[in-house]
């Protein structure tokens, strides 16, 4: 399931009226959309550029779209954000904790940070090219924040290419302090 943040951090009384958000590994910026309704500046990057044309379809109020590697992006850009979107991404970055080092950075104090790790019964969990975290790995990587929700879920869904497979994942949504 995919899950509407804006309405999630409005329930949980987190959202200011209106600020800056990133989406990175944006993809067509899905979890952008609401934010993007809602009257909020988006800075969505991906790598991808042919997704990132949908994204920026998408996101029908405007924003600001960067094809590049957002490792890139994180080191050049001097701005700070009141969210970070990095969601099914970070487990296929080569260096994750140097991304995840720079997104802090990069938040406003009192910042949210949305992301999700994949757990290590995942079916993926044999590729070498990506990371898996157990539960206290995964905590630990966040222990920098006060976390606002933090879920464990195993599940069948589809991929975007309509395959279907067992996902073990963690999600989370932190806020720095
Ligand atoms: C699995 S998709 C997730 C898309 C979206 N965040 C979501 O949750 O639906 C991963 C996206 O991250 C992008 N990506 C992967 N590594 C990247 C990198 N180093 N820099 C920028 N984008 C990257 C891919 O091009 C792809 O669009």
């Amino acid at each position: 399931m995919r899950r509407s943040y804006y309405k999630e951090l409005q329930d949980m009384k987190e959202l200011a009226d209106k600020g800056i958000i990133l989406d990175l590994g944006c993809r067509d910026a899905r979890d952008s959309i609401s934010f993007n309704e809602a009257g909020w500046k988006n800075v969505i990057v991906d790598k991808d550029c042919v997704a990132l044309s949908q994204a920026v379809v998408n996101l029908k109020k405007g924003c600001e779209s960067h094809c590049e590697d957002l490792n890139k992006f994180l080191e050049t850009d001097d701005r700070s954000f009141d969210i970070v979107i990095a969601n099914y991404v970070l487990p296929f970055l080569p260096d994750y904790k140097k991304s995840l080092k720079r997104i802090y950075s990069k938040l406003k104090e009192g910042g949210i940070f949305i992301g999700c790790f994949f757990g290590d019964r995942d079916a993926w969990k044999d590729s070498s090219k990506l990371t898996f975290h157990n539960k206290e790995q995964a905590l630990k990587d966040l222990s920098a924040y006060k976390i606002l929700d933090f879920q464990e879920i195993e599940e069948s869904r589809r991929l975007y290419s309509g395959e279907l497979k067992d996902w073990h994942i963690f999600e989370f949504i932190v806020k720095k302090t």
